[in-house]
């Protein structure tokens, strides 16, 4: 990586030109020429008067609609709109992450890249707020010729899930497999463009969540990497002296509680749960819920998030401290999304089924309770400890700090 493939003496590979420099050709630099053309107008550049040509729905023009369904379609367009520059930005990160090494000069780009998606996934959910200006009485007027449509033949937002790393085997289930997939096609069963789509994203790997862990997979952790020849002893070394740290810490916590508690039937619901979060944290560090192919790789990776966040202000960890956070801004927002749009969907249709034949609001709280993809990232905060009991940092001034005297 992470960046953190070891510091080079050569200068990394970069895709930036020199600013208004042209380009180089065989060390000769090439003039921009100035072409004169006509001005430009807004309305040829932003193309107005065809956007506003197309809040029709069904109908040629939206004269005859109702400000409601106009209201209706334009916040479906203008969040459509925001998935696609949701899904730039995504492709732009992902193809990033997915470079051997991933260039540490782009990481500060990257975060702002994810920081404009989680933004843009903020605008969407503000948009709900807008809809629920609409009753179930106004919003009944229309809804019998949607049917079955949905948002859930929204091909761009299973595009963005799919890219972001959700599997099949993670999505709540609406009756028949592969249900997402039938669900865009057209009524004879044809392939609709919203199919293709996804169909072609389906194909497109790496998706987010694996390039982060590859790149991740490579962190050198108390100064050894992937490969070197103590590496694996370093990484279990770091594991065991973070779990006793982490346990330390969790029977300090515990005292406090037990000592504070009402009854002793309190005390030991305490003692039991702390038990469970110590062996937990321990069995997670030591990737035992994985399958034995990929333990060592996701031991790595675990400890990794863990490395970086605990030593977060060596200068070599410190950029990708802050993409780790901006990727659990991003999902944050977007479990928030899915929430938001429940409960406006629960406040305008109750618990009535979906147009697209879901049970509804209940199909959509499933979706927010357990459509994760950063899992990882979300888990090693139940383990981090206090700076005061970590580990002993060890060759801190490969991470590029001398260490203090
Ligand atoms: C009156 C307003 C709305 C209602 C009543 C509504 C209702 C629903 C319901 C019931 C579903 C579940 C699938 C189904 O059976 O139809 C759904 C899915 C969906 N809706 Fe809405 N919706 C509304 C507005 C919006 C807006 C403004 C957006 C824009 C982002 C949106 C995006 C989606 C998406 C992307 C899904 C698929 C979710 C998934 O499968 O994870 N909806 N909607």
């Amino acid at each position: 990586m992470v960046a953190l493939a070891r510091r080079r003496k050569t200068r990394p590979e970069a895709d930036i030109e020199p600013l208004g420099r042209g380009r180089r050709g065989r060390g000769a630099l090439v003039e921009t020429a100035v072409v004169p053309r006509k001005p430009t107008a807004y309305w040829d550049y932003i193309k107005v008067e065809e956007l506003l040509a197309l809040q029709g729905g069904l109908e040629p023009t939206d004269t005859g609609l109702s400000n409601d369904e106009v209201l209706f379609i334009t916040v479906h367009q203008i969040d459509e709109l925001w998935f696609k520059l949701i899904l730039r930005e995504l492709i732009t990160v992902r193809n990033l992450f997915a470079k051997v090494p991933v260039p540490e000069q782009a990481l500060a780009s990257a975060a702002r890249g994810i920081r404009r998606m989680t933004l843009l996934v903020e605008h969407v959910s503000a948009h709900f707020e807008i809809m629920e200006t609409m009753t179930t009485r106004d919003y009944l007027a229309f809804r019998d010729k949607l049917n079955p449509a949905s948002g859930f033949q929204s091909g761009q937002l299973r595009e963005i899930e799919v890219l972001l790393g959700l599997s099949d085997a993670d999505r709540v289930p609406l009756g028949d497999e592969q249900s997402y997939m039938n669900a865009l096609k057209a009524h004879d069963g044809s392939p609709s463009s919203a199919y293709r789509r996804v169909a072609a994203r389906l194909h497109d790997k790496p998706s987010l969540v694996e390039a982060i862990r590859e790149w991740l997979s490579r962190t050198p952790i108390q100064g050894t990497a992937p490969g070197d020849p103590d590496d694996d002893k370093n990484v279990n070394a770091f594991i065991e002296s973070y779990s006793a740290a982490h346990e330390k810490c969790a029977l300090e916590a515990l005292e406090i509680a037990k000592s504070t508690a009402l009854a002793a039937g309190d005390a030991e619901r305490l003692e039991k749960r702390y038990a469970r979060e110590i062996e937990g944290s321990r069995a997670f560090l030591r990737a035992e819920d994985c399958p034995e192919a990929d333990r060592e790789r996701m031991k790595r990776i675990r400890a990794a998030l863990v490395f970086i966040e605990s030593y977060r202000e060596l200068p070599l960890l410190a950029w990708p401290r802050v993409i780790i956070d901006e990727l659990v801004a991003f999902e944050q927002a977007f479990v928030i999304f899915r929430q938001r749009h429940a409960r406006m969907v629960e406040r305008i249709i109750g618990q009535r089924t979906g147009t697209g034949g879901s049970s509804g609001v209940d199909y959509l709280d499933q979706t927010a309770l357990r459509y994760r993809i950063f899992r990882d990232i979300w888990a090693v905060r139940t383990l981090l400890v206090r700076q005061s009991e970590l580990p002993e940092l060890r060759s801190a001034d490969f991470y590029g700090f001398v260490t203090a005297p």
